[in-house]
């Protein structure tokens, strides 16, 4: 792949977890670092793309030449990324959205004492699937990427994934044992329709470069 190889296009990014209020002051959320979804946004910036990158809050600076949009709340993201998403060429949905949020949160703090009733019993609702709901009204000129994190039978549930999320690719890696989720690298499945291939134990800048150079040579193919 040569420099520069996704110059003029344009790569949507959603990283890191989403936070879901209870109150004004509590949330649920997840450990994720976002440190997959940066690296995918700097490595896509480093081959010449315009780079939107979607984040929850995180503890990482902002990746050189690329634009960040800070989201808290999976709605939020949902809104951002859908704004972006018909001008990319390439979305990479490397958030990890919290599936369930509080369905009633409160605006202020809730108290102990007299709220204890709400803060034993916080009900939770369903959040939207980002990339399922963007992937569903994808363009045949839009290349999208999910991920999975999967305990067992990874590549079964890559595919059964990439058809239900209607994507193009789904990196899918092994999680448990503190596999993946916060450290710095993976070994991870990029599965497409027809193909499989292994990337071994590598940093997760590494696994970023390499999913840019795999996107970058589909795109670049006669008809894509
Ligand atoms: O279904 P699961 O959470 O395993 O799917 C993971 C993939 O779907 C990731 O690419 C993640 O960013 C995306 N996702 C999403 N919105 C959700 C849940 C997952 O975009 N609400």
């Amino acid at each position: 792949v040569p420099a520069g190889a996704l110059g003029g296009r344009t790569v949507l990014v959603t990283a890191g977890p989403t936070v879901e209020p209870i109150d004004a002051v509590r949330y649920i959320s997840n450990y994720s670092s976002g440190k997959m979804g940066y690296s995918i946004a700097e490595a896509a910036a480093a081959q010449g793309a315009r780079v939107v990158l979607v984040s929850g809050p995180v503890a990482l600076p902002a990746p050189e030449g690329v634009e960040v949009v800070p989201v808290k709340t999976a709605r939020d993201m949902l809104a951002a990324a859908s704004s972006v998403f018909p001008a990319a060429d390439v979305a990479v949905f490397a958030a990890a959205v919290a599936d369930l949020r509080p369905a009633n949160p409160a605006d202020r703090k809730l108290k102990k004492g007299r709220d204890d009733a709400a803060l034993a019993n916080v009900s939770l609702t369903e959040n939207p699937d980002i990339l399922a709901t963007l992937a569903a009204g994808k363009r045949p000129d839009q290349y999208v990427v999910g991920f999975a994190a999967e305990t067992n039978d990874v590549l079964m549930n890559a595919h059964a994934k990439l058809k239900k999320k209607h994507a193009d690719m789904i990196v899918a890696n092994q999680v448990g044992d503190g596999l993946a989720f916060g450290t710095d690298d993976d070994e991870v499945w990029l599965v497409t329709a027809d193909d499989e291939v292994l990337l071994p134990l590598m940093s997760k800048r590494d696994v970023a470069r390499r999913l840019i150079e795999v996107v970058a040579r589909h795109l670049s193919r006669p008809g894509a």
